[in-house]
């Protein structure tokens, strides 16, 4: 059985003053707080034990607004990240959730136009490693970015000055157990973070990342353009009824 794991710690710096008193993740996207967006395409792909990993400060305002998950037909868990070291440091924490089941990752400000439900069945058919999902932006510098060979990924990187492609790596990742393995692994990047991006290229190495393309908008809701933009998706968005 797949678990899912939402990540929603970090400072949102971006977003400040919005961010304030409060997360990134609670501020209102369309009609609902930002995070009921992640949930609902985990439960709505079928996928009812879930992890929320916070910060500190906002554990309690989670707590306030999600409850247990009898509202949303699914079970939560909630840990603490102490400090924000990076996303594989946020993932590093849900090892003993997951114990032992396969995994899918979302970032709680990733928004999307449609479900992630196709790609959920394609991990669940694929016999072992990790998946990645990509969108083709117009501005790759923002995000991890993937470099093809025919149906392959040969590499990723976090962020390039100068990329190779204009294939982002989108906020929502599936992986295998040894995921944890693969962190402990990982040296803190230039800037200091535990990059999600050095566990892919892990199973980069191992020839075990597999990836598909997502359909519809997609929108890293970090700052306030985007934030912007992710409101209006899902004001707009036929599908968003369905979430
Ligand atoms: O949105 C997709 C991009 O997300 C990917 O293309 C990049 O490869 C990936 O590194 C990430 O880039 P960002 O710089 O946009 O990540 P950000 O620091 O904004 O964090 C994304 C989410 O992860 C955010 O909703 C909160 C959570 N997070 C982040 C950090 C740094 C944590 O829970 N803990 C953390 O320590």
């Amino acid at each position: 059985m797949l678990k899912g794991i939402i990540l929603a710690g970090g400072l949102g710096t971006r977003l400040y003053p919005l961010t304030k008193v409060t997360s990134k993740h609670l501020l209102p996207v369309g009609n609902e707080p930002m995070i009921y967006h992640s949930v609902k395409q985990l439960t709505t792909a079928g996928i009812t034990d879930i992890l929320i990993v916070t910060n500190p400060e906002y554990v309690g305002d989670f707590v306030n607004t999600l409850g247990g998950g009898r509202d949303f037909g699914c079970e939560f868990t909630y840990r603490v990240q102490e400090e924000a070291k990076g996303i594989a440091h946020a993932l590093a924490l849900a090892e003993g959730f997951a114990a032992g089941s396969r995994i899918v990752v979302l970032l709680g400000d990733n928004i999307f136009e449609t479900s992630i439900r196709q790609a959920v069945n394609d991990f669940q058919a694929q016999q072992r490693g990790a998946r990645v999902l990509l969108k083709q932006v117009s501005d790759p510098e923002r995000y991890g970015v993937a470099t093809l060979n025919g149906n392959r990924i040969v590499t990723i990187e976090e962020k390039p000055e100068h990329p190779k492609s204009d294939y982002a790596v989108v906020g929502v990742y599936f992986y295998d157990a040894s995921v944890f393995d693969v962190i402990r692994t990982v040296e803190p990047s230039v800037r200091g973070e535990y990059e999600i991006t050095a566990v892919n290229n892990v199973y980069i190495q191992r020839n075990e990342l597999e990836y598909s393309f997502i359909h519809g908008k997609w929108v890293d809701a970090g700052t306030f353009d985007s934030l912007t933009e992710a409101h209006q998706i899902l004001l707009d968005s036929a599908d968003h009824q369905k979430l």
